[in-house]
């Protein structure tokens, strides 16, 4: 269920340096039932963050298996209005830049079908691949053919068997999950056509190390990528990294497209421009991330002073969102269940569970509307536009958000 390789996942090097420790954590979307507290089973896993001196990717050692983690998900991409919105428009500029009419599209860890779903009525063929039997069936509820199993050499042969070879694959937020990153890379190269295109989204490294989103590390994230150790992932399962986009999501993410080395594109100056950024900030050296690792014990430190306030004041607090990064924080700072009173999440699958490690009982959003608490702290941060403007009447009546990152603030 648990064990810990020596070896980077893209270069295989062994000489690693540990530069933060998280944890020891609970699974960060283990959200359990009383009765599960009660029988005292909750594990908990080492959370920490190494970088490799070879390559300089930044990941975890500590590898949970996949099966549990993925088998069932409480993670649904349609639970904002933020994420629907930026898929629609990558959808929309895989079908007018990158496909043509008949062309297939094969997305890994599909989820709920959400991105798929714009391609309905478009000419192309699609096909989702996603392990978590829960979300697969959400999408093909929705009328998103979806295979539920893990995407590996196996799934792919089937797909390129019965199929055909797809002009685009694409994988949002996965690739970070995945231990195995070699046969990764070799599986996609055998689903794609000679002229076809990975298309994946991954947050980025420097929004993380800048931002100071220490809580985007959880057990389910074992790869935090920057573009040169990516690029290293891609040449050395012979793709050539062809272009690379920031995106806004999710606290900042890079967009990266790859194609067979043997179709020879040459790649466009956004990738010289990030890695010349990457080398600037001296990512292939220790120091960003000893000082990252300085800042967040401060913010931690920071956070601890700002709730002990509020309560010697007597405010009530809840947390606004019960994202699976709000549980790192929430362990790491050690905030529980005499600090906030309830966690409001809008995921149906999530309410009337305790959050990991700390056991806040999650709640509908209609508790947290009728309840004049004074200060929600913002969990889900990563969505504070959306947020601060669906919530103007909490604020209007004197209710204060408390934002944790980048550095704790109250709006
Ligand atoms: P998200 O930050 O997307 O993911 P992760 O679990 O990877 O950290 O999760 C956002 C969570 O916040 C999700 O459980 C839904 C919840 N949420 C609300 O409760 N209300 C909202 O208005 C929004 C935007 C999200
Ligand atoms: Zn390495």
């Amino acid at each position: 269920m648990h064990f810990k390789r020596d070896t980077c996942r893209v270069c295989l090097s062994k000489e690693l340096t540990k530069f933060s420790e998280l944890g020891p954590q609970p699974l960060a979307n283990a959200f359990l039932t009383q009765k599960m507290v009660e029988e005292g089973k909750e594990e908990r896993f080492p959370l920490d963050l190494y970088v490799c001196h070879r390559c300089s990717h930044v990941q975890l050692l500590d590898v949970v298996s996949k099966e549990t983690l993925f088998s069932h998900y409480l993670y649904f991409s349609t639970v904002s209005r933020t994420i629907p919105a930026h898929f629609a428009a990558f959808a929309k500029e895989v079908e007018t830049e990158h496909t043509q009419r008949g062309d297939m599209v094969v997305e890994l860890g599909s989820n709920d079908g959400v991105l798929l779903s714009a391609f309905e009525g478009s000419g192309r063929r699609f096909l989702g691949v996603e392990p978590a039997t829960n979300v697969s069936e959400a999408a093909r509820k929705r009328g998103v053919p979806t295979m539920n199993r893990f995407f590996d050499m196996e799934s792919v042969t089937i797909i390129a068997r019965d199929l055909g070879k797809a002009k685009v694959v694409i994988g949002n937020n996965v690739v970070g999950h995945i231990d195995d990153l070699e046969g990764l890379v070799k599986s996609v190269k055998h689903l794609l056509t000679p002229d076809g295109v990975w298309i994946f989204e991954v947050p980025y490294l420097v929004d993380m190390l800048e931002k100071n989103e220490f809580d985007t590390a959880y057990h389910e994230h074992l790869s935090y990528f920057a573009v040169s150790p990516a690029k290293t992932m891609l040449e050395r399962g012979g793709l050539t990294l062809v272009d690379v986009r920031r995106q806004p999501v999710h606290g900042g993410t890079i967009r990266l497209y790859a194609k067979h080395k043997e179709a020879g594109a040459t790649p466009t100056p956004r990738v010289a421009e990030l890695l010349k950024l990457e080398k600037d900030l001296k990512l292939d050296t220790l120091a960003p991330y000893q000082a990252f690792d300085a800042r967040v014990r401060k913010l931690r430190d920071d956070l601890q002073k700002m709730i002990a306030d509020l309560k010697r004041d007597g405010k009530r607090l809840v947390g606004y969102g019960a994202p699976a990064k709000g549980n790192t924080l929430l362990n790491y700072c050690q905030i529980g269940h005499d600090t906030l009173e309830y966690v409001q999440d809008t995921t149906p699958v999530k309410q009337g569970l305790l959050t990991p490690g700390t056991h806040i009982p999650v709640v509908p959003p209609e508790k947290f509307a009728h309840d004049n608490a004074d200060v929600a702290l913002m969990l889900a941060w990563n969505y504070e536009k959306e947020i601060l403007g669906k919530e103007e009447a909490f604020r209007k009546r004197g209710g204060k958000f408390l934002i944790p990152i980048p550095t704790p603030r109250i709006v």
